[in-house]
This record gives structure tokens, sequence and C-alpha cells, in this order.
């Protein structure tokens, strides 16, 4: 069974969730980041691509007290995660997860030997992320968070796999140049268009945080 999927975009008015360089810190309020963090906490599992990993070296932990964290996961085709990182060197605290394809064998046993745990998967022009939920769901993960960075967040929306849509919204402006929050979708006519349904509306502090669905 897969687990229940919940994107989380926290944005910029205009849709970007970081500089041309990669910079992102902060494009959100820390009222909307501590929102963020409960949200993390309602989830078994936390996922994040390969470039958000490499470029922000994040945690990805609550930080809520008395919250167990969910199990980080990466993305990572070639397994480009640094053995340095946050995500492995404190893989004993919190579960670190890492799917790849296969033939990353030498990089995959570094990572092993800090008690990261590696799942090969088919790469099939992005990983299978069917396997990868598949193989959650074998681990008992019932819900996944999906924190970014765009071009995973628009492989999960291409493959409509996804339930609801956490959506944090800034005043900021980041400009064209900026990062989108959801990468391409190759959309060729309308009526392929992604529609949602708006759940929620609300304030958390000078941000918007809306909850969609898809559309019936
Ligand atoms: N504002 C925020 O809250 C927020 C949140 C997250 C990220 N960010 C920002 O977003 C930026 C990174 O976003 P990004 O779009 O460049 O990259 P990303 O989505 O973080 O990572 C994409 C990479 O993941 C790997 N990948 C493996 N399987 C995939 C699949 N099935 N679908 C998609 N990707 C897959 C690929 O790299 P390989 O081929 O090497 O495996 C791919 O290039 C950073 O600047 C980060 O700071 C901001």
């Amino acid at each position: 069974m897969f687990p229940k999927i919940t994107l989380k975009l926290a944005t910029s008015l205009d849709g970007k969730i970081a500089l041309a360089n990669g910079q992102s810190e902060w494009v959100t309020s820390e009222a909307s980041r501590a929102h963020g963090r409960y949200l993390r906490a309602e989830n078994d599992a936390i996922a994040v691509g390969a470039n958000t990993a490499e470029i922000d070296n994040p945690m990805l932990t609550t930080r809520v007290l008395g919250q167990s964290n969910p199990v980080r996961i990466v993305f990572d085709t070639t397994l480009r995660l640094d053995p340095e990182s946050h995500l492995v060197t404190t893989t004993n605290e919190t579960p670190t997860w890492v799917f790849t394809r296969a033939g990353t064998d030498a990089k995959a046993n570094i990572l092993r030997e800090h008690g990261v745990v590696v799942h090969p998967v088919t790469d099939e022009n992005g990983l299978s992320l069917t396997e990868a939920l598949t193989i959650m769901g074998e681990y008992g993960i019932r819900s996944l968070l999906v924190e970014g960075g765009g071009t995973l967040i628009a492989s999960f929306i291409r493959a409509g796999l996804y339930d609801t849509i956490h959506w944090y919204r800034a005043p900021v402006l980041l400009g064209g140049d900026g990062r989108d929050c959801v990468g391409a979708l190759s959309l060729t006519n309308m009526g392929q268009v992604v529609r949602l349904h708006r759940m929620k509306f609300s304030e958390v502090g000078h941000d918007l945080h809306e909850v969609y669905v898809k559309a019936d």
C-alpha cells in the first residue's frame, strides 16, 4: 500500500522556492516554518530531491518537543549525497534512507557504513516513484511529506501521486530567474492542466497557508 502523500511548497508570491544560485534561506517566515515542522511531525517520512540535499544540507527534523522525527528520504540517482552531510552524520539519531539506481554499490557501501539505508530502484528518467512508494509501504510508512525541490515535486504531480498540497506563500518576490516550486510538467494542451480544489485558506504570520486537493 502506498503512503498518503502530502506535497509541501514554501514559496514566494511569484511561486519561487530559491534564487537562481540555489539560496533559499528563508523565503517564508519563521511562523510558516514552525507550522511546517508540525506538518513534518504528522508524517512517517519526509522526502527531498538530490539537489535540495546537496544545496541546503538540511536536517529535516521536526524540532517539535516530544515528537519523534520522521524517516528522512533522498531521491538520489547517482548517490551524490555527501557522507559529511547532516542527513548522513545524524542517521543514527534519525534514520536516513536513500533511493538510488542499481550500480552505485561503492558509494552505497560508504553510506551504509554510516548507517544510511540505501534502496536501489529502477531509473526511468528519474527514479521510479512507484517502486519507492511500494518499498515505503512495505516498511510500514503510511504517510509521506514531499518537501521539494521543484523537480521532485513536479515528478509527483506528473504521476498524479499526491493526496494533499500544503502551500505556504510569503509576500516576497524572487523574480523570473528564481527556481520554480513546480518544475516542468511538459503539458501540451490545456486539457492536461493540473486542476486543484482549495480546501483551506488561512494566515500564518504574514504568510498565507493554503491546502489543496485534486479537483474532481
Ligand atoms: N523554499 C523551500 O522551502 C525549499 C524546499 C526545498 C528545496 N528548495 C530549494 O530547491 C532547490 C532545489 O530544487 P531542484 O528542483 O533544483 O531539485 P530537487 O527537486 O531538490 O532535486 C532534483 C533531483 O533529484 C533527483 N531525482 C531522482 N529521482 C527523481 C525523480 N523521480 N524526480 C525528480 N527528481 C529526482 C535528480 O538528481 P539526480 O539525477 O542526481 O538523482 C534531480 O535532478 C534548492 O535551491 C533548494 O534550496 C527550497
